[in-house]
């Protein structure tokens, strides 16, 4: 038989009683964490969300409670009505915010039974993720869920504070709308007042954002569900929650002050201290340094030590010495086996004609000259791991030299880009394969707080489509190209379809924001003048009329009085996630998909009734 609240009032929350408390009156509701079983005694650890507390239900005190208590079982959820006890010395477990006290019940109520659940909140080993994601009510109830959707919380309330303080305001866009232009496919909800046309779910409030600011807003944000249905990995979800804000009149500078300042709040929210401003680097110095656009600036960059080779050095092994020669240095790895070398080869997925030397003993052997250069170049330590990626020579006859864009073009050539990404993806999987050893990974300890942000600025505008032979809009079309660059979008239409022409060297006023290797935002100073924005458009191909079906309604409100404006996105999932020491977004929002999009809880998607679908107009073809 199960009791009834009645008028029964909490006094404290489980985690709440301390020594001060001894000998008050409480009130406790929660679910029973685990039952121990003394025959007189019986010890009841009592859980809400901030924690547990010992209960204590004597026999020969309540012989009735007692009793009543035999039905208890994991799960169940109850009301206990006691006295706060000081425990005995040797009873007191320090390992218990309340451990020194326990509640000795008066009256119990039971409220509700449980069904054994698939697994327990209070299992120390992790059941796997699918039956997890499936009874996800019961996984939320475990310490580490209720920490990180608190964190959670937290986190999004000191931004909100932080940014309301800054005179900006939150302004709800549709999430019922048009394809916005962030380049994943869209998801779609077919219209049944007006069969056969669809609404798009927003990737993004992009368009709204600055049409706030043609409206006269001057400092919007919003934290904002977006939905993109892309190829989902560990850091991405086809629903996710962005800090999405936009100003009126900033150089980017200001953007990055508002976006520290907001950084800053949250993380002190989570316990931890930033220093700021954050470091900037160029998108082309991004490149040279890490071969990768969001630098783990926490792994030594790279080091070019063409220079420490003699030319011949390089003919006999068949590097070309027009390229950069990358030393890749991972800290900490010792002695590696013969079997542990080996396997650094199928590592490398070398792009155009990169290559890898894994053996620098092997290298030092035969150049000791040109090892020792190196070892002293990249401040090699003892144990240090020390990798080689170079160009190959160019083979065959054929002069194979491709053409090279002039100096007033990119700073780093496509050829050099091939060796550059390619170590930089070498660089990380040798970082995480040896993390054990240099611990610089580690998700506790000091090596947990080790935020290492970045500003990289100065992105390309546009990137070359090599399948499709076009450019396409590097961050999205409504970026502003740098100033100085403007000239360079002058050009003649065979630009449009040559991957070295001017085109390639047009810096857009683009910005990210990273810590520790992930990309946490993305912004950029948009494009105000009409003139401007039909250049962009003309540079991607489009004619007018295509821009004008895409995004007419954009392109007439730009025509009344833009002021300059600009802003940014950050992933909160993705904050919270490194804040939670996470190895997936999935611990940090409390209902997502799995990597095939699906919800296994509430199981959709789902097929419809035919009525449904006649209804829309849609007929599904199987
Ligand atoms: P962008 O597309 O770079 O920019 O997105 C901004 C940030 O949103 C987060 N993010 C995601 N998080 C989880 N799952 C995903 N699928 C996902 N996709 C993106 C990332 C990313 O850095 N409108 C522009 C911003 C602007 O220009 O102001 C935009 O959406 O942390």
């Amino acid at each position: 038989m199960l009791d009834f609240l009645g008028d029964l009032r909490r006094t404290h929350m489980c985690g709440a009683l301390r020594v001060s408390d001894a000998g008050k009156k409480a009130v406790l509701m929660g679910w029973v964490n685990r039952r121990r079983d003394h025959g007189n005694l019986l010890f009841v650890d009592l859980r809400d969300r901030s924690g547990v507390t010992q209960v204590v239900i004597n026999a020969e005190r309540n012989a009735a409670i007692h009793d009543k208590s035999a039905a208890l079982r994991n799960e169940y959820v109850i009301a206990v009505v006691g006295t706060v006890k000081l425990r005995d010395a040797n009873t007191v477990n320090p390992n218990m915010p309340t451990g020194e006290v326990e509640l000795i019940a008066e009256e119990l109520r039971i409220l509700n039974e449980s069904k054994l659940p698939p697994f327990l909140p209070s299992d120390t080993a992790l059941t796997n993720e699918e039956t997890r994601l499936k009874y996800r009510y019961i996984d939320l109830r475990r310490d580490v869920m209720q920490f990180n959707i608190e964190l959670r919380h937290k986190v999004a309330k000191a931004i909100r504070d932080y940014l309301s303080a800054q005179g900006f305001f939150e302004i709800e866009t549709p999430f019922m709308t048009r394809s916005t232009p962030e380049g994943a496919r869209d998801y779609l909800v077919p219209s049944r007042v007006q069969p056969g046309t669809f609404y798009a779910l927003p990737q993004s409030p992009q368009l709204f954002k600055q049409i706030l600011m043609i409206s006269g807003f001057d400092r919007y944000f919003q934290i904002v569900r977006c939905f993109r249905d892309e190829d989902l990995r560990a850091d991405r979800q086809p629903e996710f929650t962005q800090i999405d804000l936009e100003m009126s009149y900033p150089q980017p500078e200001r953007v990055w002050e508002v976006v520290e300042g907001f950084l800053k709040s949250a993380f002190a929210a989570a316990g931890s201290e930033i220093k700021t401003p954050f470091p900037r680097m160029d998108y082309d110095e991004a490149i040279r340094l890490y071969g990768i656009d969001k630098p783990d600036l926490r792994l030594p960059a790279f080091t070019d030590v063409r220079e420490s080779f003699s030319a011949e050095n390089l003919q006999e092994l068949a590097i070309n010495a027009n390229l950069p020669v990358i030393a890749i240095r991972t800290p900490k790895v010792g002695e590696l086996s013969r079997k542990e070398r080996d396997d650094i080869k199928p590592m490398f997925n070398p792009k155009g004609g990169a290559k890898v030397f894994e053996d620098f003993k092997r290298i030092g052997n035969k150049f000791p000259e040109a090892a020792a250069a190196i070892a002293k170049k990249t401040g090699m330590e003892d144990g240090d791991l020390i990798v080689i990626v170079a160009g190959s020579l160019p083979t065959g006859s054929a002069p194979a030299e491709p053409r090279m864009p002039s100096s007033e073009h990119r700073k780093v050539t496509p050829q050099e880009l091939a060796i550059y990404a390619s170590a930089g993806v070498l660089r990380l999987a040798l970082a995480q394969k040896y993390a054990d050893r240099h611990g610089i990974f580690k998700k506790s300890g000091d090596a947990a707080k080790d935020f290492r942000f970045l500003w990289v600025t100065n992105f390309p505008m546009f990137e070359w489509d090599e399948a499709d032979k076009r450019w396409n809009a590097a961050h999205h079309p409504f970026t502003s190209p740098h100033e100085e660059d403007m000239a360079k979008l002058e050009t003649g239409v065979e630009a449009l379809n040559d991957p070295l022409s001017p085109l390639s060297a047009v810096r857009a006023l683009a910005y990210d924001v990273v810590l520790n290797g992930t990309e946490l935002g993305s912004g950029s100073i948009r494009i105000h003048r009409q003139d401007v924005q039909s250049r962009i458009f003309r540079a991607l191909g489009m004619t007018d009329e295509e821009a004008r079906a895409r995004f007419g309604f954009f392109l007439e409100a730009l025509e009344y009085g833009t002021p300059p404006h600009g802003g940014i996105a950050l992933g909160l999932d993705r904050i919270v996630m490194i804040l939670a020491g996470a190895e997936s977004l999935r611990e940090v929002i409390p209902f997502p998909k799995t990597a095939r999009a699906v919800d296994l809880m509430v199981d959709a998607p789902t097929p419809v009734s035919e009525a449904q679908l006649k209804e829309l107009g849609i007929a599904v073809k199987k």
